[in-house]
């Protein structure tokens, strides 16, 4: 969906008359696969795989669990048909109609039921980090979702005016602040010891990692309407814990990496170690970067232009994806008792990967920069676009080296299940 989103935007004619593949449709399918269909399931599979053995205790409910994932694959194709007829709420990552709202709400109220009672069956008295971010991530999800998708309203799924705006960018951000990133962070704590054998740095920089990024990230949603006229309290309250970010990501990532000092080789062993600490240092990236971002004087330039899609590629896809990928391919060969079918494969999937996530950034941070400083200078949208079109064909050049990656780790993941024994290369 991302390629053909991009390839539209190279050549807009391309299709004409398919009402259900216009970029106005496409797009809103893509951002909600992604962050619905590939990274969320992908975090939550690897919860549900590490919350038992940190709890020493079975899952709650297996027969639960797979009837969620019925359920939540019976809501992408949902979202997949009735976006594509164009059935839309038109607000961003709020798109699903309401029916489909309803899907997702009973998906994570049901994940939320099958991991707190495993919770509370568990035989281990000391709740690691990990199981804090997933139940922290499940429980604010459950409810911003709903506040953001305006769920008491099925017909518009939106306020009236500013409000609107406001509830929205609470929910937006907090999908990928309180959503993704516990979720990844949940994965990270699990497997960068697991896999460097060597117990976390420190568990009271853990803790101070958790409380603050619940602390400072739930009301920074406004920084994305700077530009709007929002309430000014509301705004300097933003852009404040918006800097103040650096407090969750630096606790969450010293941590991460004093575990790993010294032994990046067991990290360089272990394919999914690989995946997750490239994440973590995309991390780093993305939230310099958000930070930077809120800053009115730097927003100014970047706002509604291409640098933010860069931005976002980073971070879902470099933070949230790459820590997604690494838990599956950690979690594979444990679960089915098997080598991965091919450690060259996953490598390749690797590497494509990270270059398919620094071209966007640099191309789309460029063509971003282009539309930013023309605008200031007064310049119209329209006449800016010959020079941005030769970004854009580059940015779906590496869309098709993402493209590649992904049907080759689709493949390694399918010849691991399915390989005869002793099969793997
Ligand atoms: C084949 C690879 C991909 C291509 C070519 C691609 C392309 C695109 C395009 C064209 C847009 C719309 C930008 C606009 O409205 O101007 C977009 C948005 C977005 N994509 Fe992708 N994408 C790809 C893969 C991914 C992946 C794997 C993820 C995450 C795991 C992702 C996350 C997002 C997000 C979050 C947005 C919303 C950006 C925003 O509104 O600022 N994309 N992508
Ligand atoms: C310190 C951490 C972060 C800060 C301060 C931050 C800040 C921002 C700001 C200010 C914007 C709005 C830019 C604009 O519209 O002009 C933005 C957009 C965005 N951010 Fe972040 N960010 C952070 C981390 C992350 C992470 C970790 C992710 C992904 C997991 C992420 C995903 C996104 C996405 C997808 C958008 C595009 C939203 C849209 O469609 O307009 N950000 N961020």
């Amino acid at each position: 969906m991302g390629l053909l989103g991009a390839t539209e935007l190279i050549a807009p004619d391309l299709i004409k008359n398919i009402g259900w593949l216009v970029f106005g449709r496409i797009r809103p399918i893509h951002i909600n696969l992604v962050l619905f269909g590939f990274v969320t399931p992908g975090l939550l599979a690897a919860a549900f795989y590490y919350l038992p053995r940190l709890l020493r205790t079975e899952i709650f409910s297996e027969k639960l669990g797979v009837f969620t994932v019925v359920a939540w694959n019976f809501m992408l194709i949902a979202t997949v048909v009735t976006l594509a007829a164009g059935h839309s709420q038109g607000r961003e990552y709020a798109e699903m109609i309401w029916p489909v709202d309803m899907l997702v709400v009973v998906g994570l109220v049901l994940v939320l039921i099958n991991l707190l009672m495993t919770v509370k069956n568990r035989q281990e008295p000391i709740l690691y980090v990990s199981v804090w971010y997933v139940l922290a991530a499940l429980v604010l999800t459950a409810t911003t979702f709903s506040l953001g998708n305006v769920i008491w309203r099925p017909d518009s799924g939106a306020l009236a005016g500013i409000p609107d705006a406001i509830l929205l960018w609470f929910y937006g951000h907090n999908v990928f602040g309180l959503f993704l990133t516990p979720l990844a962070a949940g994965v990270t704590y699990y497997v960068i010891p697991r896999a460097c054998r060597s117990p976390l740095y420190s568990h009271t920089l853990s803790l101070l990692g958790f409380w603050s990024l619940l602390v400072v990230y739930t009301h920074i949603g406004t920084h994305h309407l700077l530009q709007v006229p929002v309430p000014t309290w509301l705004k300097v309250i933003a852009v404040v814990d918006s800097v103040g970010m650096v407090i969750p990501v630096m606790a969450f990532l010293i941590n991460i990496w004093f575990t790993v000092q010294g032994k990046l080789g067991e990290i360089h062993a272990d394919i999914g170690a690989k995946f997750v600490f490239t994440g973590t240092i995309m991390y780093f990236f993305v939230s310099i970067q958000g930070s930077m971002m809120s800053l009115p004087d730097v927003q100014r330039v970047t706002h509604f232009n291409n640098w933010v899609v860069g931005h976002a590629h980073v971070g879902v896809l470099g933070f949230a994806g790459m820590i997604a990928l690494g838990g599956l391919y950690y979690v594979l060969p444990k679960l089915t008792g098997r080598p991965l079918y091919s450690r060259f494969l996953a490598d390749l999937q690797y590497w494509l990967i990270l270059i398919g996530v620094v071209g966007f950034t640099v191309v789309l941070t460029v063509a971003g920069l282009i539309q930013g400083n023309a605008w200031l200078n007064g310049e119209t949208i329209y006449r800016i676009l010959p020079e941005i079109h030769i970004y854009y064909v580059f940015r779906s050049a590496i869309g098709l080296i993402v493209f590649v990656a992904a049907v080759i780790g689709f493949y390694n993941v399918f010849r691991t299940l399915w390989q005869p024994t002793g099969e793997a290369q």
